[in-house]
Parts: C-alpha cells; sequence; structure tokens
C-alpha cells in the first residue's frame, strides 16, 4: 500500500481516485458501512425513491476544473434548485426576491421602490454596530423581512435567541430585486443522473483501490489503525481533526440534524422539492420531499405514494454525526493549536470538511482535494 486514506467522503475518493490513476495503490477505510461520506443516498425500499441519507444534497460549481473532473463519473440532470418557504401559513419563494416583497408587503414595487423600501427599513440599526445576529439582521433587510423569514428560523437552527447569538454569523443576507429565484448562482449545477451512490462508487471503482468499511481509525484491533500506520505509510485524513488529537486541545462544536423519514400513501405532498417553515410554531426547519428532485423519473416513481424528510437542528454531542461547525471564539483558538498539531504530524495530511473544521460543499472538498494532490501528493 502506498497510501492509506481515512474517509470515503469526497474528499477522501477524489484523493484516491488521483492516487490510483497514478499508479498508486492504495487503501480507503471509513468506518460507516457504505462509502461515500456525507453525501451516500440510496433508495427508500417501498417506493425506489432515491433519498440522501444525510440530508439534501444540490450539486453547484462554478469551478470548471471541478466540472470537468466530476463529468468523468457522472452526467447531471438538468435540476433547477428553489426553495420555498411557509411563514404564517403562506408560501414565499427564497431567497427573498422582488416576489418575496411584493407578497409580503401586497405590493407592485419596481426593483428601485422595493430597494428604497428595503433601505428605509434598515435604517433602524447600523451594520458596523449590530451587537448580536438579530441587530445584524434587521440593519441589512429591516424589521419586518428579518422578523417574518430569518428570525425563528434561526432560532430553530441554532436553538438559541438570535440576540444571543454573535452578529459574524451571518455576513450577508441576499435579496434580489428581480424576480429571479434560482437558489444557487453557479455556472453549472444538476443532479447526478443515476444518483450520488452511483458517482460514487464509479470513483472508487479502480483495481488500485481498496476499500474496507466499517472500520475506525481509531479502533486498535483493527490492523490499520492510527498507530500502527502513522509513521508507517503516508495518510490522509478526513476525519474530526480534534478526535485525531484525542482531543488534547478541547473539543470543536459541531451542530447536527435529526431527519423523520416517513413514506405517505399519495402522489404529491407540497409540489417542491425544499419546503422551509420560518416560523416558531413549527418544531422542523424544513421538509424535502425527495420524488421533486428527479420530475426525469417520474414514470419510475409509484404514482401513489411519495417520501418526505423532516429536518431538525440541535447541538451535536460526541455520539452524533457533526455536519455544521459552531466556530464559536473558543473554536476557532482550539482550531488554531490542532493546526500546529497537525503540522508536526510527519506524512499525515488533513483534509476534508471534518479533517480541516470548515463547511465544504462538494464542489469544494472535490477542489480541495484536487489541490491537495496536485500540489503535496503526486
Ligand atoms: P464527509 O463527511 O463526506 O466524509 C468524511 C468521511 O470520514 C465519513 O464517511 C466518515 O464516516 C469518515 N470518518 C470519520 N472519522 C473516521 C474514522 N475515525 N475512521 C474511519 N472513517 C472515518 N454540499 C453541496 O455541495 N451541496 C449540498 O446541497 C450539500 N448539502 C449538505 C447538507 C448537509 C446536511 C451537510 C452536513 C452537508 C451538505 N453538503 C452539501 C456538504 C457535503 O456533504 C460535503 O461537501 C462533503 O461531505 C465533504 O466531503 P468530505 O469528504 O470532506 O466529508
Amino acid at each position: 500500500m502506498d497510501l492509506l486514506i481515512v474517509g470515503s467522503g469526497f474528499f477522501g475518493l477524489t484523493i484516491a481516485e488521483r492516487a490510483a490513476a497514478s499508479g498508486r495503490k492504495v487503501t480507503v477505510i471509513d468506518r460507516r458501512h457504505h462509502i461515500g461520506g456525507n453525501a451516500y443516498s440510496e433508495n427508500e425500499p417501498q417506493t425506489g425513491i432515491e433519498v440522501h441519507r444525510y440530508g439534501a444534497h444540490l450539486f453547484h460549481t462554478s469551478n470548471s476544473t471541478v466540472w470537468e473532473y466530476v463529468n468523468r463519473f457522472t452526467t447531471f440532470t438538468d435540476y433547477v434548485h428553489r426553495v420555498y418557504t411557509n411563514h404564517r401559513g403562506v408560501v414565499f419563494p427564497l431567497p427573498i426576491n422582488l416576489g418575496t416583497i411584493n407578497q409580503f408587503f401586497q405590493s407592485a414595487h419596481s426593483p428601485a421602490e422595493a430597494r428604497a423600501l428595503v433601505l428605509e427599513q434598515a435604517g433602524e440599526f447600523d451594520v458596523k454596530q449590530a451587537a448580536n445576529l438579530e441587530e445584524k439582521g434587521i440593519a441589512l433587510i429591516g424589521r419586518p423581512l428579518y422578523e417574518a423569514f430569518i428570525r425563528d428560523y434561526t432560532a430553530k437552527q441554532w436553538q438559541t435567541d438570535p440576540t444571543e447569538l454573535p452578529a459574524e454569523i451571518i455576513s450577508r443576507l441576499p435579496v434580489r430585486y428581480t424576480y429571479d429565484n434560482r437558489y444557487f448562482n453557479d455556472t453549472w449545477e444538476g443532479l447526478p443522473t443515476d444518483g450520488y451512490t452511483a458517482w460514487i462508487e464509479r470513483m472508487a471503482d479502480h483495481p488500485n483501490i481498496e476499500v474496507r468499511l466499517s472500520t475506525d481509525f481509531f479502533d486498535e484491533s483493527q490492523p490499520l489503525n492510527q498507530k500502527a500506520t502513522v509513521g508507517q505509510v503516508p495518510v490522509v485524513y478526513t476525519g474530526p481533526v480534534d478526535r485525531y488529537f484525542d482531543f488534547a486541545a478541547g473539543e470543536l462544536s459541531w451542530r447536527t440534524l435529526d431527519f423523520e423519514e416517513e413514506v405517505l400513501d399519495i402522489a404529491d405532498f407540497q409540489g417542491t422539492p425544499v419546503m422551509n417553515y420560518a416560523d416558531a410554531d413549527v418544531p422542523y426547519t424544513r421538509i424535502h420531499e425527495f420524488k421533486h428532485f428527479h420530475p426525469e423519473r417520474a414514470g419510475r416513481h409509484p404514482s401513489d405514494k411519495t417520501v418526505i424528510m423532516r429536518e431538525y437542528s440541535r447541538f451535536a454531542t460526541r455520539e452524533d454525526e457533526p455536519y455544521y461547525p459552531v466556530n464559536t471564539p473558543e473554536d476557532r483558538a482550539g482550531l488554531l493549536a490542532y493546526r500546529e498539531l497537525a503540522a508536526g504530524e510527519k506524512d499525515v495530511h488533513f483534509g476534508g470538511r471534518l479533517g480541516t473544521y470548515q463547511y465544504l460543499d462538494m464542489h469544494m472538498a472535490i477542489g480541495a482535494a484536487l489541490s491537495m494532490w496536485n500540489n503535496q501528493l503526486a
């Protein structure tokens, strides 16, 4: 073996694929029973509808190198992501745009009129002096839109009142003064035609790649564990950086999600893939309805059933799946300490969202892995 890769998410698999293509023998281990990390999906058994197991994954990028690379393993559908939100029983388009504003204020404002209205309402606070997330939100889009679409949703995401959250959590709140409600601004977007798992399996399908699942790097009863391999073989580590150092500089904090899946005996539950719930009286943040991600599969989907998934957000404990870095000042200090420790680990390369304590979209994880391969490992 020339390289051991811990973690079979997009970061680890991109390194594995590049290394294998250049003739190296690679072993990839993952503690889960499947490859693909958080992008893993599987067909719900009763309906055959593809469900993204760790939350909805939409591929989008403006990076031509990444786009060219991913197209070696899968084609993409022409899916364009759009999100709606339910506020007090009325559905509005997101991100906040001219349609949202005119529906909310029961008006027919032109772009210039809407811009002037938001500017006037935002005058209540100064962005630079905002003492907390609430003041910043109001300073960016004005109180009425903030209270309707941001306040309670943010409180549910963080299980914390926005007046108690630091202003820096949001840098901007996009408002579009057109009726364009495309969610992403990227050059390319779409969903893998045959699903995420087919894409992921094609990346790992090479005689030079061996994959060992249900194999934890810290389990000393399995042969490819930390003690047995570090210093013996180059390692790319994409698990949590604090766990690697046995939490020597403290635990980095994360938010996690709980998913509640249901198969319903109806053709269509909400008419769209993602419906957010903006208000505090609904405990979940959003509902996904997976069949709408693939309208081109309509002929294969049952006409009398659908799969929905409610999403709830909370702080993670050590036993939970870490999803979004919380990034408190203590976390940032801890991360600096871990970066120093990581720099001292000979021939261990830390990458991916867990290994660098960073939220990374798929295209970012793949792009970062391609850079690590080209600049450090090749
Ligand atoms: P990833 O977490 O995928 O893989 C790490 C792997 O390491 C895991 O499989 C884990 O089991 C393994 N591992 C950890 N510790 C180990 C150990 N001790 N031993 C062995 N294996 C170990 N992106 C996007 O572009 N569009 C989107 O819509 C979304 N949506 C989205 C929703 C949610 C809820 C989340 C949390 C994330 C997204 N993402 C996303 C981001 C996407 O999931 C992310 O870019 C990739 O997962 C990053 O891949 P990594 O390989 O870095 O981590």
